[in-house]
């Protein structure tokens, strides 16, 4: 099925085949729609108001209601993230063994409060919801890398990791 564009795109004609893919690789067209958010959010580092009301028209759904799953997930976001995205787990298990006094060495580390990116768009960070590693506090995800047992020394090192 073609899909017209009523607005610009915000998206290469690449960009537009992917989700386009998303859309038709399930029996119902909804059902890839998380799927196409994750390719705009991995583009973009962020969804923006034009991204989704373009995903919309492509799956020929109203807009709030995109909307409404591009600002439900928290690894969507509105802010930018960095290319290196780090996540703090502020989980009861992590805070037990000490993830709070991480949170200020990572905004020293990196030089940006939390939810920032910095100015060359390598890193942001922020606190995440239970990783699912309670029993490696403090945990860390380093996009979709996890560090557990993670230390101040472990973050002082993140510019450095590759
Ligand atoms: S509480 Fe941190 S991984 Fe579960």
């Amino acid at each position: 099925m073609s899909v017209t564009t009523a607005t610009k795109s915000p998206f290469t004609a690449e960009q537009e085949a992917v989700l386009l893919r998303w859309k038709n690789e399930y029996p119902y067209p909804n059902m890839g729609l998380v799927e196409a958010l994750r390719s705009v959010q991995d583009w973009n580092r962020r969804m923006t108001p034009e991204c989704v009301a373009r995903v919309a028209e492509i799956f020929e759904l109203p807009f709030n209601r995109v909307w409404g799953v591009a600002t439900f997930f928290p690894t969507f976001t509105q802010w930018k993230t960095g290319r290196k995205r780090v996540g703090l787990c502020h989980g009861l298990s992590c805070w037990l063994a000490g993830s709070d006094k991480m949170e200020k060495r990572l905004e020293e580390t990196l030089g940006v409060p939390e939810k920032t990116c910095t100015a060359d768009g390598e890193y942001s960070w922020e606190s995440m919801e239970c990783l699912g590693a309670c029993e490696q506090g403090p945990a860390l995800l380093v996009n979709d890398r996890l560090v557990g047992a993670a230390t101040e020394e472990t973050v002082a090192k993140l510019k450095e990791s590759k």
